[in-house]
């Protein structure tokens, strides 16, 4: 089988040798398409393609379509809002995520960005210590819980909310205090942690009353998606609430305008930078070439996001 791995911004080398020896280890081969620029060549590549290994790539209906021999596309990461999903599943094609294997390089940068802001983008001037302050956590997966526990270990109060974990005793194993509504975590929280994925019901979820909502000198931290921010809502609580800042790993759409109007109370990195390790890497790249091994050996559909 061919297996291809399409990734604008390339894995580390490390992580692309070891798909590769997983993947001829297995009898397959592999085609690399890195830093491409131009939809076109993605359509191009994927044409004899029977698996695909993506990031962020968009996995559109075009792409599946262009796809004539994909059986099995794996998003090497967690979110995969990036993968059209009703296209692949009406080709019977499997569509995959890594759960977990980047998640602590993004948990890392969330702190970072904290710190971060709070010590006035390392500029001169007093800043303040996250130790003693509330952390908000929505949704805790993965990621969330890493950045729950790095919080503690850091000596912030950590409370969080996540309506699909029931069982308290999830977050009483990290000392980390459940909140019932998501109401109460936007008021409670000194710095707030989005982990919460981009779907139809979380699209323009967090916006001006959420931010008006938090504390004084509150800061909304987004290592997850752009698109769960209402720009136009953050915005405006931005202009009436002097004392918020948002700092973010997805450039908003509004980007340039956020920062003219804002200055130092927004900051985003150049470039989505969350799973940007060689241990992320080589963590999601291995993990999705053995999905992919293991799919083709023994039918093996572990971790398949459109059952
Ligand atoms: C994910 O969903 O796993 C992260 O957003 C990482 O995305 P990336 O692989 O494009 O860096």
């Amino acid at each position: 089988m061919k297996i291809l791995v399409a990734t604008e911004k390339p894995f580390a080398k490390k992580a692309v040798d070891g798909i590769r020896s997983i993947a001829e280890e297995a009898g397959h081969t592999l085609a690399l398409l890195e830093k491409y620029t131009d939809k076109a060549q993605l359509l191009e590549a994927v044409a004899d393609a029977d698996a695909l290994i993506v990031r962020s790539d968009k996995v559109t209906a075009e792409v599946i379509a262009a796809a004539r021999n994909l059986k099995i596309v794996v998003r090497a990461g967690a979110g995969y809002d990036n993968v059209d999903l009703a296209a692949a599943t009406a080709r019977g094609i499997v569509v995959m995520n890594t759960p977990g294997q980047n998640s602590n390089a993004v948990a890392e940068l969330a702190l970072a960005m904290m710190i971060f802001m709070s010590r006035n983008r390392f500029t001169p001037g007093t800043g303040s210590e996250l130790q003693g302050k509330t952390l908000g956590i929505h949704a805790y997966g993965n990621v969330g819980r890493l950045v729950g526990r790095k919080g503690k270990a850091l000596g912030m109060n950590v409370v969080a909310f996540d309506p699909f974990i029931t069982d308290v005793a999830v977050f009483a194993a990290d000392g980390v205090e459940p909140v019932s509504s998501v109401e109460e975590l936007y008021r409670r929280s000194d710095f707030l942690s989005l982990h919460i994925p981009a779907t139809a019901e979380t699209r323009g979820s967090i916006g001006y009353d959420r931010l008006m909502s938090m504390p004084k000198g509150a800061t909304l931290v987004n290592t997850a998606r752009k698109e769960v921010i209402d720009e136009e809502g953050l915005a405006r609580a931005l202009a009436e609430r002097e004392d918020l800042k948002y700092v973010t790993d997805i450039a908003a759409a509004m980007q340039a305008e956020l920062d003219e109007r804002f200055g130092k109370r927004v900051f985003a990195t150049p470039k989505k930078m969350g799973a940007e390790t060689a241990e992320a890497n080589v963590n999601a790249g291995l993990a999705a070439a053995r999905q992919i091994a293991e799919f083709f050996a023994t039918g093996c559909t572990r971790f398949q996001v459109n059952k």
